[in-house]
């Protein structure tokens, strides 16, 4: 099993989009296992975009990634890192594939709905930015068996 952190980002929220996009992750059967909406501040930005902190663009990100609420949540499935970037689509949503969420939704590099952790490090390293071990609520979901095989 694997975990990844997902933000529904704060044009998801204001363009009333967030159960959309919540239903494709449930839809495919991954588990949420923690859930908040919360405010991100100029410091939190540069520590989550901390690799984009000296590019260009990063002044506008900050502007955007802060300029209204955003949705944290962790999400458990297997490779599921890959998983949520293949739903999600390619960053702009003027290139993503028609049937990712950015595809379907987005017409913005920037403004691209939904940040998904890029790999299992950033997807460690992004979780204890936003959540305290006490929010997680791992849980076996009734579903599995029905889900995928046993030897999967
Ligand atoms: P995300 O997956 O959250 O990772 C970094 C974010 O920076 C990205 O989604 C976009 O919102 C934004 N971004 C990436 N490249 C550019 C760019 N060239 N111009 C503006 N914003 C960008």
């Amino acid at each position: 099993m694997e975990r990844t952190l997902v933000l529904l980002k704060p044009d998801c929220v204001q363009r009333r989009l967030m159960g959309q996009v919540l239903s494709r992750f449930e839809n495919k059967g991954l588990n949420v296992i923690a859930l908040k909406m919360l405010q991100v501040t100029p410091e939190l930005s540069k520590k989550h975009y901390a690799e984009h902190v000296e590019k260009p663009f990063y002044p506008g990100l900050e502007a955007f990634i802060t300029g209204a609420p955003v949705v944290a949540m962790i999400l458990e499935g297997l490779e599921c890192v890959r998983v949520v970037r293949d739903i999600l689509g390619a960053t702009s949503g003027l290139k993503a594939a028609a049937g990712t969420i950015r595809g379907d939704f987005s017409s913005s590099r920037q403004m691209n709905l939904v940040h998904a952790s890029d790999s299992p490090e950033s997807a460690a390293r992004e979780i204890e930015l936003y959540f305290d071990s006490s929010e997680i609520c791992a849980y076996e979901p009734t579903l599995t068996p029905w889900l995928k095989a046993g030897d999967e």
